[in-house]
């Protein structure tokens, strides 16, 4: 039996034990069997959840890419790494190698370099689904740069946030972006944050769409022939284990995005091992994760986990509705991908279309079938397993986070039997638990609670760049000693988990992790606006919708509450992005608020939900009349 692989149930739960009882003989057999190191550690782990402090393989120095590029290339330097699908069926797909990959991103790393970019600085990449954004990831990892990238669908405000939080020097961007038959000005969008950023002193910039752009002399320059010019040798820079390797942002529950900051050692070892168990990947497969790379699931899962297995990662810019809605399954048969993971926002909008965008490719390819970032409901699971997976293709549904760094809880394929809307087992190493109301452990079968979780895994984010407290107060406070997920979950009688949604002040939508304070704030930027409060409400594709109560001022009570809620929303598209737009807004003349002052979102959320039948208690309301205003203007 290897540890590594994990081939069945009895596997599994032998490696789980032994990763509970000896966490430490454990992650060290795994790190010293299976990956680089240019030098050993002192010490596996050393952890104080109270601080936190969490140190894997302290002492240990190796470089990521060496990992994820350099030690493939004798057995399998013609392998395809990258598999590249364009927006554009027409256009042909890119099959990189592990030697052409080496190349791109020596060549990256020395673009950088030349830029001044130098260990420890951090760079931020705003850039499409293209090749150069994977070529950009890991040219920073291989200098020791980190990395900071941002969706490139989120407006020029946010991407000038994550720019002056994080302090990045250079700023990676193209001439734009396609997306279906759209193309998106990325580098206008990137002018007008740098408005705000002055500390960057250079841009480069990708062709891709071939539009008209602004350079800016001095700042901009195109990358192309700087790559050209570029060695395609490039040393890489020995990092320390617990040093910085990227920075990802995160919304939370006040108006400032959480910079989760990842180490280079415990992420990769952790990427790399549930990759290979939780997608059964087998040299020769080839694999699809259909994220973005500027989420975390992008990073774990169709960078650095695949390429650490000296993986085939499909890299796909388009999206799943062009030119029609069968892209993704002709994509599955004309690669003959073996692994598909996907988001259930997108497994509900393609279920509602004609199933003949299905029937008419072959998927007998496929073997494993996955999905992430929200609850997946039951009927959207069986569509998947009824005419995805043909009910052969297990399915693995993923729970984890951002601030995980990799997947938590799921089942192993072939494993692990499947149970529809249940992320079942936590994966090797991790232990779980669900919190009761008065912070009390729930020990038995068949609960409901909070879930934490109680001991150290190699990937768990480090700190908030910046703001260590903020670190502690998020995640470590609620419980003491355990790290809060801000999930709710409940666990059945054989012990598997299912995640019931988040317990906090975020909403997700189509899968997109949306803080409410952030929308807030943005909202009541309009001079118009008094006050307003968001909550989510179910919706049949995006698993939530936003749903806005917004207090008018007096001077715009009498003016036309769609050009209104028109203006709101092209200010939350500005402020955030498009994906935070509210499909709901209402306005009211108050907002239900206890007599501390604190709103009462659980009533909000029922009338949005136009489920009034249970709304508790609103006597003790500072203002309960404003209950029934508002129902009598959204009319439930
Ligand atoms: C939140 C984290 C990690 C990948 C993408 C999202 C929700 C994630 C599942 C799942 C139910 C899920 C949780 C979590 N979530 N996966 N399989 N079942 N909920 O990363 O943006 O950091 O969001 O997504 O609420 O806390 P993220």
């Amino acid at each position: 039996m290897s540890n590594y692989h994990i081939k069945n149930l009895e596997e599994y739960f032998q490696i789980y034990r032994k990763s509970v009882r000896d966490p430490e003989g454990f992650w060290e057999e795994i790190a010293e069997e299976h990956f680089l190191w240019r030098k050993r550690w002192d010490r596996v782990l050393s952890w104080d959840f109270t601080k936190p402090e969490v140190k894997w393989f302290e002492g240990a120095q190796l470089n990521i890419t060496e990992n994820c590029i350099d030690r493939h290339l004798a057995i399998r330097g013609n392998k395809t790494a990258i598999l590249f699908e364009p927006n554009d069926p027409n256009e042909v797909a890119q099959h990189i190698t592990y030697k052409q990959l080496h190349t791109q991103v020596n060549k990256m790393a020395n673009v950088l370099k030349g830029q001044g970019i130098q260990k420890g600085d951090r760079v931020c990449i705003y850039l499409p689904m293209i090749p150069e954004l994977a070529y950009a990831v890991l040219a920073c990892a291989r200098i020791g740069a980190v990395h900071s990238v941002v969706f490139a669908g989120f407006s020029s405000v946010a991407l000038a946030t994550r720019i002056n939080d994080c302090n990045a020097a250079v700023v990676l961007t193209a001439d734009g972006s396609f997306r279906g038959n759209k193309s998106i000005d990325l580098k206008g969008i990137v002018d007008k944050a740098l408005e705000d950023c002055p500390q960057v002193k250079s841009v480069l910039v990708a062709e891709r769409v071939g539009n008209n752009i602004q350079m800016v002399e001095g700042r901009d320059h195109f990358m192309a022939p700087l790559v050209q010019a570029a060695s395609a040798e490039c040393q890489v820079e020995v990092m320390n284990a617990e040093d910085p390797l990227f920075i990802l942002y995160t919304s939370g529950s006040t108006g400032k995005p959480k910079g989760m900051v990842h180490s280079c050692a415990g992420y990769m070892i952790y990427a790399a091992y549930t990759f290979k168990n939780i997608f059964q990947y087998q040299e020769n497969d080839v694999y699809w994760c259909t994220a973005d790379i500027g989420w975390i699931t992008g990073h774990s899962y169709i960078v650095y986990g695949p390429l650490a297995n000296g993986a085939t990662t499909v890299m796909f810019e388009g999206v799943p509705s062009y030119p029609d809605f069968g892209r993704f399954w002709q994509i599955v048969e004309k690669h003959k991908v073996n692994q598909f993971y996907t988001a259930p926002t997108a497994i509900r909008a393609l279920a509602k279309e004609k199933i003949d965008f299905v029937d008419q490719y072959d998927l007998s390819s496929l073997k494993v079938l996955g999905t992430v970032g929200e609850p997946i409901n039951e009927e959207a699971w069986h569509w998947y397993n009824d005419h995805i997976g043909k009910k052969e293709s297990p399915i693995v549904d993923t729970w984890w986070q951002t601030e995980t760094g990799g997947i938590m809880i799921s089942p192993i394929p072939y494993s692990t039997p499947t149970k529809p809307t249940f992320a079942t087992l936590p994966f090797i190493g991790i232990q779980p638990a669900l919190m009761d109301e008065n912070g009390q452990e729930l020990q038995a079968n068949q609960v409901d609670g909070r879930l934490c979780i109680k001991f150290p895994w190699p990937s768990m984010a480090r700190t908030i760049w910046g703001d260590h407290d903020r670190y502690r107060d998020t995640y470590f406070s609620a419980y003491p000693k355990m790290y809060f997920t801000g999930d709710g979950a409940s666990r059945d009688a054989v012990g598997y988990y299912r995640i019931t949604g988040r317990v906090d002040d975020v909403i997700i939508v189509s899968g997109h992790n949306l803080g409410t304070a952030p929308i807030e704030d943005a909202i009541n930027e309009h001079q118009g606006v008094a006050e307003s409060a968001i909550v989510g409400f179910p919706h049949d594709i995006k698993g939530n919708a936003l749903f806005g109560y917004v207090i008018l001022k007096d001077d715009a009570l009498n003016r036309d509450s769609d050009s209104l809620r028109t203006e709101i929303n092209s200010l939350i598209a500005d402020k955030i992005g498009p994906i935070a737009k509210l499909d709901n807004i209402a306005f009211v003349p108050g907002l239900p608020k206890t007599r501390s002052g604190k709103i009462m979102r659980r009533i909000l959320r029922k009338i949005a939900q136009k489920d009034v039948s249970n709304l508790g208690d609103t006597s003790t309301l500072l203002n309960p009349d404003v209950v029934d205003q508002i129902r009598k203007i959204i009319g439930v």
